[in-house]
C-alpha cells in the first residue's frame, strides 16, 4: 500500500459556533478597523442577519457593499475592491454563503494587489498578501469560510475558477445555526450535496491505508448521509447544527491531509454553472456518479469500503454503492441530468467539454486521471 505523502497542516481559523455567536464580531473585529461588509443579494436583510451584525459592530466604522452574486462575478467583485480603496478599508467581514465568502477573500487579495484581478483567479498573481478577513456564515456547504479557497467568476467571458489564498483565509468564522430558518430546502438539499462530494473528492481515491483520514471521511459521510436520510427533520435544531458543523468539517482541509485527492467532478461541475447558471450543489449530483462510473475500477476498493462504513452494506459492490449515492440524491430532489435543471440545449455537451478543453481539464490529470474519452463520456453522459 502506497504511503501517506508528507503535509504541513495549519487552519487558522478561529470558529465561533453557537446561538449566540454574532456577539463575538464586537471584539473579533479589531476596535480600530475600518470594515467592508461584504454581502450578497439582501437574504441578510430579509432574515433580521444584517440587524444583528451591524449591532455587534455598532462601535465600528463599517462600510457596505450588497449584491454580491450566487457564483460571484470578477466584475462586482472589482467594484467592491474600488470601494475599499476609496474608503481606505482595511478588514473585509463576509456575511452570506460561499459566494459572498469567496468574494470576501479575492476583495482582501485584489485590493493589495496593483495588476488586473483576475490574475489572482487565473494564478497568474500567486497571492502573497491580504486584507484580513472575516466571515459570518448564512448557508452552510462550501467550507468556504475556514478554507484559503475562492471561487470566482469572469462574467465576461463565462469562466469559473477557483484560486487558493493562505493569506486571505478568513480569521475567524461565525457559525450560527439560527441563520439556517430562512433557507429554502433547495439551499439545504444543495449545501448537503456539496459537503458530501467535498469529502468523496478527498476519500473515493485509492486506499493509503490513512486509519484517521478515512475515519474521519467515513463520520462526516455519514452524518451527511443521516442529515438525508431525515430530511424531513431539517427544520429542527439538531438537524441544523449537524450540516453547518458537517459542511465545514467537510472542507476545512482536515480530512484530506497526506492522502491522494481527487476533484475531478469538481472541475467538470464548474463548467455547468459558468454555462448555465445551474446551483453549485446541482452540477455535483449530475457529473459525479458519471466521473465514478468512468474511473470504476481505480476507485473499487474505496467505493466498497464506503459501501461498508457509510451505507453499512454487507458486501458492496462498487456500483451498488454508485448506486445508492444517486438514490440519497434522488431522495434529496437533486438533478441526475443536465436535463432535469432545466438545460434543452442540442449541444449542452459540447460547449461544456469546450469549455473543459480551454481550462486544461481534457484529460483530466491527477491522483484518478480520466483520459479524453473517459472526460468526453462524463459530460455526454451527463
Ligand atoms: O445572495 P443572498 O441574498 O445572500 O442569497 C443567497 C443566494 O441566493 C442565499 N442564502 C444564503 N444564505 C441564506 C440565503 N437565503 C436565505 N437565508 C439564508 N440564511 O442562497 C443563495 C446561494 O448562496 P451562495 O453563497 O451562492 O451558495 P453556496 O454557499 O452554495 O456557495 C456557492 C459558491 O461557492 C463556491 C461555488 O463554486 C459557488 O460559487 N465554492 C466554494 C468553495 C470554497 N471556497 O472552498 C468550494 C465549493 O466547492 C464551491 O465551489
Ligand atoms: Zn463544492
Amino acid at each position: 500500500m502506497s504511503p501517506l505523502f508528507a503535509f504541513s497542516y495549519h487552519n487558522p481559523t478561529q470558529i465561533h459556533f453557537g446561538p449566540d455567536s454574532f456577539a463575538a464580531l464586537a471584539t473579533l473585529v479589531p476596535a480600530d478597523a475600518r470594515v467592508l461588509l461584504l454581502y450578497g443579494g439582501g437574504s441578510i436583510k430579509a432574515n433580521g442577519v444584517h440587524a444583528q451584525v451591524t449591532q455587534a459592530l455598532a462601535a465600528h466604522h463599517v462600510v457596505e457593499f450588497g449584491g454580491v452574486e450566487p457564483n460571484p462575478t470578477l466584475e462586482t467583485l472589482t467594484r467592491a475592491v474600488a470601494v475599499v480603496r476609496e474608503q481606505r478599508l482595511d478588514f473585509i467581514l463576509g456575511v452570506g454563503g460561499g459566494s459572498v465568502s469567496d468574494g470576501a477573500k479575492f476583495v482582501a487579495a485584489a485590493a493589495l494587489y496593483d495588476g488586473e484581478g483576475w490574475d489572482i483567479v487565473s494564478g497568474r498573481h500567486a497571492v502573497t498578501q491580504a486584507l484580513p478577513v472575516g466571515v459570518v456564515l448564512t448557508l452552510p456547504a462550501t467550507g468556504s469560510e475556514s478554507n484559503a479557497a475562492a471561487v470566482v467568476t469572469r462574467a465576461a467571458t463565462r469562466e469559473k475558477r477557483v484560486f487558493y489564498a493562505q493569506a486571505a483565509r478568513p480569521r475567524f468564522a461565525i457559525l450560527n445555526p439560527r441563520v439556517m430558518a430562512s433557507l429554502p430546502d433547495r439551499q439545504l438539499a444543495n449545501g448537503l450535496v456539496d459537503a458530501f462530494v467535498h469529502v468523496c473528492e478527498q476519500y473515493l481515491t485509492y486506499p493509503v491505508g490513512a486509519l484517521v483520514q478515512d475515519g474521519y471521511a467515513e463520520a462526516v459521510l455519514r452524518a451527511l448521509k443521516t442529515l438525508a436520510d431525515t430530511f424531513e427533520r431539517r427544520r429542527e435544531p439538531d438537524w441544523g447544527q449537524n450540516l453547518m458543523w458537517a459542511a465545514n468539517q467537510a472542507l476545512c482541509g482536515i480530512i484530506g491531509v497526506g492522502v491522494p485527492q481527487d476533484w475531478a467532478s469538481h472541475r467538470l461541475a464548474v463548467q455547468l454553472t459558468a454555462l448555465y447558471d445551474i446551483d453549485h450543489g446541482r452540477t455535483l449530483s449530475i457529473i459525479q456518479p458519471f466521473v465514478l462510473r468512468e474511473g470504476i475500477e481505480a476507485r473499487r476498493a474505496k467505493l466498497e469500503q464506503m459501501g461498508r462504513q457509510v451505507f453499512g452494506l454487507a458486501q458492496p459492490s462498487a456500483e451498488g454503492v454508485i448506486a445508492a449515492i444517486e438514490a440519497m440524491y434522488r431522495g434529496l430532489g437533486m438533478p441526475l441530468h443536465v436535463r432535469e435543471a432545466g438545460v434543452s440545449e442540442a449541444d449542452a455537451a459540447g460547449r461544456v467539454l469546450a469549455l473543459a478543453r480551454a481550462q486544461g481539464h481534457v484529460p483530466f490529470k491527477g491522483a484518478m486521471p480520466l483520459d479524453e474519452g473517459q472526460v468526453e463520456r462524463v459530460i455526454r453522459g451527463a
